[in-house]
């Protein structure tokens, strides 16, 4: 499926000069939200993965679906000061910006599999952050799946440059 059509794009949003790439139009379409999971999961059917990591907030729609799809548990990446129990925390540079993302100390046990899901990858600093943190957590960051690379950004390129398998449905 062409998942292009089903992305809006809304000019100057958050900030002057960023075109933003509005998932939840997608997300809003049954056919394209069900495709873009299968779609998703496909690379990792029958591999070994432990758990998925969602990256707040439209990491969580995606992921939640893809780790029941792949049967596996869930880890939600978030915001700072949103996770209740002991966190660890990865601070990063967005294509607007500068935030924090976190997990529980406990979220991943050493050596579980966990492949990253998000919505979209741009400088990949919000991933890179996310890979940081489960690895320092003892996880092994097999993959990253997101429907949307910007490749003019270079962030699928630097996560490939880690040797992680980066998976994206349009460019
Ligand atoms: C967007 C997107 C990714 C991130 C990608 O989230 O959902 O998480 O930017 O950018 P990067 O590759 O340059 O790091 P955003 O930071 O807008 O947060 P939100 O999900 O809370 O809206
Ligand atoms: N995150 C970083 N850049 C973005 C964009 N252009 N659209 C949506 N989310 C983004």
């Amino acid at each position: 499926m062409d998942f292009k059509p089903y992305i809006r794009t809304i000019p100057d949003y958050p900030k002057k000069g960023i075109q933003f790439r509005d998932v939840t139009t997608l997300f809003g379409n049954p056919r394209a939200f069900r495709a873009a999971v299968d779609a998703l999961v496909q690379p990792y059917a029958g591999v070994r993965i432990d758990k998925i990591a969602g990256i707040e907030a439209r990491g969580f729609i995606l992921g939640g679906a893809v780790a029941h799809q792949l049967s596996t548990g869930f880890v939600p990446v978030r915001k700072k000061g949103k996770l209740p129990y002991k966190t660890i925390h990865e601070e990063y540079d967005l294509e607007y910006g500068k935030d924090q993302v976190e997990i529980h100390v406990d979220a991943v046990k050493p050596g579980e599999h966990v492949v990253v899901v998000d919505d979209l990858i741009a400088t990949g600093g919000t991933a890179f952050a996310a890979i940081k943190l489960l690895e320092r957590a003892g996880a092994k960051v097999v993959g990253c799946l997101f429907v949307i690379d910007l490749p003019e950004l270079g962030g699928a390129d630097k996560i490939r440059a880690l040797g992680k398998e980066v998976t994206t449905l349009v460019e």
